[in-house]
């Protein structure tokens, strides 16, 4: 009989004070955005789902916008400012009230490392459950200059070393420190409380609280992850780095599910993004954040798609906008160069081509011709168009909205409809045609007769 060990509390700590001045930029480094979500909300997405039952974030002086993207995202977090940036422990001290509010597991995350997966976080809280006081997140570095080298005697981790502290003999060592630590709950304050500051940068180091551990008997353990998945973001060049890592990682995770893809690397996914069985995306299709695609549907090439839903067996593009709201049926058709915006396309419906679909309800196998456009928008509200189902729209008509087309109608091609159409009806809406038999002949024989007798 296997037996449920109880069920054990934690808190993280989301550090994201971060000055992030190698960003040069107006957005603090924090709300940088990595498939299409800020590197603070990955980072609280992943301690999240690693089981955090609370969750505090430390933020800078005056940084008002990373504490309401943190709210955002965990709308429970308990927001800390350190106001002075005196290093990592310090920076953990300003959640103090947090971290005196009892937690079996502490978990310590930076906001500007936003590749660490869920199961990373697991894996670093479980020795806290065999009796570890603190539990170190290391790496083995390429190149490991300028990070904390994880010293090690036998098995035991004995110190972290940063960089600019290390003798020439640790230098050499090549387990480095990710930043991310797991500390006991119990021990937590009193750990943090113990850090001074008598180092190269005289900073408050969290990295010293496996020293005191040590000297506290308490056992430390090192979990080890792969490189690229603790990077961590300084300049816009690692952001790029991070983002090509998270592509890759997110194109294979959509493979291994069923998903063709012709060449991956054309293709850009958000982090939430929905792909469903035997789905076909073709070369150069990006996909803003909330898409999600229904099984054998098919993206061609060069289409641009978010806030979308694409149903099973639909096909969309090549060279497709589907913009927020766009909500494409079963085995309908979204052509070429046809933009779709807040609007519902009914099952087997079809556009395709040249169309502007917005604030619309296209009922089930209703066709619209090339060039139809909904005119939503008179310059202060949006409007709504119903066209029913198995309408036929001809090419080049201009709705009208708010305008419904009944279903079974026709709309003669070039139409500009500003009245609703009954349920198979026939609606012209144009300039009738008048035809003058014979006019170009006359025409052209009167200019020739007066060239000939030499008028100008
Ligand atoms: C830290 C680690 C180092 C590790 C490296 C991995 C320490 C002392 N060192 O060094 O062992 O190899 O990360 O990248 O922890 N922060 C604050 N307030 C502060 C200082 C830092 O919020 O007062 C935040 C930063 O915004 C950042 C994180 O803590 O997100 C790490 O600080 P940083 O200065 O980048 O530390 P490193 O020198 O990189
Ligand atoms: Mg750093």
């Amino acid at each position: 009989m296997t037996e449920t060990a109880p069920r054990r509390t934690c808190l993280a700590v989301v550090l994201a004070a971060g000055e992030g001045t190698r960003m040069r930029s107006d957005t603090p480094k924090v709300l940088h955005r990595v498939a299409g979500r800020s590197m603070l909300a990955h980072a609280l997405a992943a301690v999240r789902a690693a089981g955090a039952d609370r969750v505090a974030v430390v933020v800078g002086p005056g940084r008002e916008d990373v504490a309401a993207a943190a709210r955002e995202a965990v709308p429970d977090a308990a927001v800390f400012v350190q106001s002075e940036r005196l290093g990592t422990a310090h920076a953990l001290l300003a959640a103090r009230a947090a971290l005196a509010e009892p937690a079996d597991d502490v978990v310590v995350a930076y906001a500007d490392t936003p590749l660490i997966e869920a199961e990373t976080f697991a894996r670093l809280r479980a020795p806290l459950a065999e009796g570890a006081g603190v539990v170190v997140l290391g790496f083995e570095a390429a190149d490991p200059a300028g990070y904390g080298r994880v010293l090690r005697e036998g098995e035991a981790v004995v110190a972290i070393r940063e960089d600019r502290d290390a003798a020439e003999a640790e230098r050499a060592v090549t387990l480095c420190n990710a930043g991310l630590m797991a500390l006991s709950g119990k021990q937590a304050l009193s750990l943090l409380e113990a850090i001074g500051n008598a180092n190269a940068k005289g900073e408050y180091y969290l990295t010293d609280a496996v020293e005191i551990a040590r000297a506290r008997d308490l056992p430390v353990a090192c979990v080890v992850a792969p490189e690229d998945e603790v990077q961590g973001v300084n300049d816009r060049v690692q952001l790029a780095t991070v983002e090509r890592t998270l592509q890759e990682r997110l194109r294979e995770r959509a493979m291994r599910a069923g998903v063709t893809m012709i060449d991956p690397d054309s293709v850009f996914l958000s982090h939430d993004t929905v792909l469903g069985r035997d789905v076909t995306i073709e070369p150069n299709v990006v996909f803003g954040p909330g898409v999600a695609v229904e099984a054998g549907a098919t993206i061609h090439a060069f289409s641009h798609l978010e806030g979308a839903r694409v149903a099973a067996g639909a096909s969309v593009g090549p060279f497709a906008r589907l913009r927020p709201g766009a909500d494409i049926g079963a085995s309908a058709k979204v052509g070429n160069f046809v933009e779709v915006k807040k609007a519902r396309v009914g099952a087997g419906a079809k556009l395709p081509h040249l169309a502007y679909v917005g604030d619309a309800e296209i009922g089930p196998r209703a066709n619209l011709g090339a060039g139809t456009i909904t005119c939503n928008y008179d310059g202060f509200d949006k409007h709504l168009t119903r066209v029913g189902e198995g309408a036929f729209v001809g090419s080049n008509s201009s709705l009208v909205a708010p305008v419904t087309i009944g279903a079974g109608a026709y709309v003669g091609s070039g139409s500009v409809v500003t009245q609703d159409v009954p349920e198979n009806a026939l609606a012209l809406a144009r300039g009738r045609q008048e035809t003058k038999p014979g006019w170009a002949t006359r025409f052209r024989d009167g200019k020739r007769s007066r060239q000939t007798s030499g008028g100008t």
